[in-house]
């Protein structure tokens, strides 16, 4: 049984292999497949290179107390916000992808209002720990740390394959940490925010104490090896790095401290916006990127997010679909009826359908079909949103555009086409940044800040 397996496998890789040599794309590029769909819509896509990416938060306020690896930079943040912000009074600020809040805690930064939206727990307490315990002082949270039991073990994850991520007195020590946070008084609501902090910071410390590494994608890293007294190291360096930030909000952020800022744990698919707000900042899972549940499930584990595999399937069934999903949702789709569609998803299904058979094997064959959900997904998010937008207002998403089965999807241009059927117009398409096809890495792809606004 195993050798027939290893030779269907062996048989797969080669055809995928012969399917790569000989694919039409070879040596292609976004832009030239990209022509069409711009004379189309009537735009060209403007060169803007700048770093959009999460690394460089690792050094800044705030942004620097959990690191997540697909966030944006807080100064790409800061540029939208600088940008544009003088065009309106009171700018309220939007982000239906909040992730680890960015956006939202660099809104704070500038005393402007803001409202997010984020599926998945981890990530919205993150966020939330981050934009709301601004008024727990630098004191208190080292009070808290200093005086945590370190008798009071509480047992790590059962689902999750600890012992394979951590090394024994690793895992005893991180077993001690979560005891001690978890016998931490929440009697006031500022002893909850001091908790939820220690809580952040332990999160933020567990890979860093594990065999694994993100890279982006969470895996073991053999050469790896930990100190058994690195929980509590760690734990102690991250504690005094938000407690220098807490005092340096006091000092110079004061008067934002209560600043509205409130980040809602919800699907961006079914929410309907309690107010009205300027610019929407903001960026979707993409097509063929990562599967955020499992990249998070060691944090999502360990501070009670989930405590089953079912329970992490579920958050990512939920989520804007990628082409990981599980076949049961795509079936489903298929069976129900679907809220957009338009003349260039059809056609690009129809050819991902017709290379697929072409190509004899695909990884998956209902791939025209998560490409229709993904647009699907996205198109419900901007209908809910758009009529919250003040006039004028401004839809900035981040994005980028993907190849699969030899067919190329202008994602952002389809962005923009959506935009123009919600009503939006097109304000400007700019390529923040090129990129490669994760299939065939000769072809050239970019990342694009698309801006609509409200007419
Ligand atoms: C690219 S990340 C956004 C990162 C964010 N800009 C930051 O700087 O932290 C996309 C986020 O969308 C979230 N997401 C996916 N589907 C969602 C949905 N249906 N509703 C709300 N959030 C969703 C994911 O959990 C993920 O955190």
């Amino acid at each position: 049984m195993r050798v027939v397996q290893e030779k269907l496998f062996a048989e797969k890789r080669d055809v995928r292999k012969l399917n790569i040599m000989k694919s039409p794309k070879r040596g292609g590029s976004c832009d030239v497949d990209s022509l069409p769909y711009l004379g189309e819509l009537g735009v060209s896509i403007v060169e803007n290179k700048r770093p959009i990416q999460f690394t460089p938060n690792i050094n800044e306020l705030i942004h620097r107390w959990a690191p997540y690896v697909q966030g944006f930079s807080a100064s790409f943040v800061q540029s939208v916000l600088d940008r544009y912000s003088r065009d309106y009074e009171h700018p309220v600020i939007f982000d239906p992808f909040a992730g680890c809040g960015t956006v939202l805690v660099q809104a704070k930064l500038n005393g402007f209002k803001s409202l997010g939206v984020e599926i998945n727990p981890l990530l919205h307490f993150l966020a939330d720990t981050k934009l709301n315990c601004w008024d727990v002082s630098a004191e208190q949270l080292l009070k808290v740390c200093n005086s945590m039991p370190r008798n009071r073990r509480s047992q790590a994850p059962t689902f999750l394959k600890s012992s394979s991520h951590f090394s024994e007195r690793v895992l005893r020590n991180l077993e001690i940490i979560k005891g001690g946070i978890e016998s931490i008084k929440t009697g006031s609501d500022k002893c909850k925010r001091t908790n939820n902090l220690m809580k952040l910071a332990f999160a933020s410390i567990l890979v860093d104490c594990s065999k694994l590494k993100r890279t982006p994608c969470l895996g073991y890293w053999r050469s790896k090896r930990v100190h058994a007294t690195a929980p509590f190291v760690l734990l102690n360096k991250k504690i005094h790095e938000i407690a220098d930030d807490l005092r340096l909000i006091r000092s110079q952020y004061k008067d934002f401290i209560r600043i509205d800022s409130e980040i809602t744990h919800e699907n961006a698919m079914h929410f309907k916006p309690p107010h009205k707000f300027d610019l929407v900042i903001t960026s979707p899972p993409y097509m063929n990127g990562l599967d955020y549940v499992m990249n998070y499930k060691i944090e999502m584990g360990w501070l009670g997010f989930a405590i089953s595999h079912k329970e992490l399937k579920k958050i990512k069934d939920d989520m804007v679909v990628c082409d990981n999903v599980s076949k049961g949702l795509i079936r489903d789709f298929q069976r129900t009826r679907t809220s957009y569609t338009n003349e260039w998803i059809e056609e690009i299904k129809s050819k991902i359908e017709k290379n697929i058979i072409r190509r004899g094997a695909y990884r998956r064959k209902d791939m025209p079909y998560i490409v229709h959900k993904y647009f699907d997904d996205l198109y419900r998010v901007m209908k809910n949103i758009t009529p919250s937008l003040n006039h004028r207002g401004r839809f900035i998403m981040v994005i980028g555009d993907s190849l699969i089965a030899d067919v190329y999807i202008p994602t952002d241009l389809l962005i923009a086409k959506m935009g123009l059927d919600l009503g939006l117009r097109i304000e400007q398409i700019e390529r923040a940044r090129d990129r490669r096809s994760g299939q065939i890495r000769s072809y050239k792809l970019r990342e694009t800040v698309i801006t609509l606004q409200r007419r």
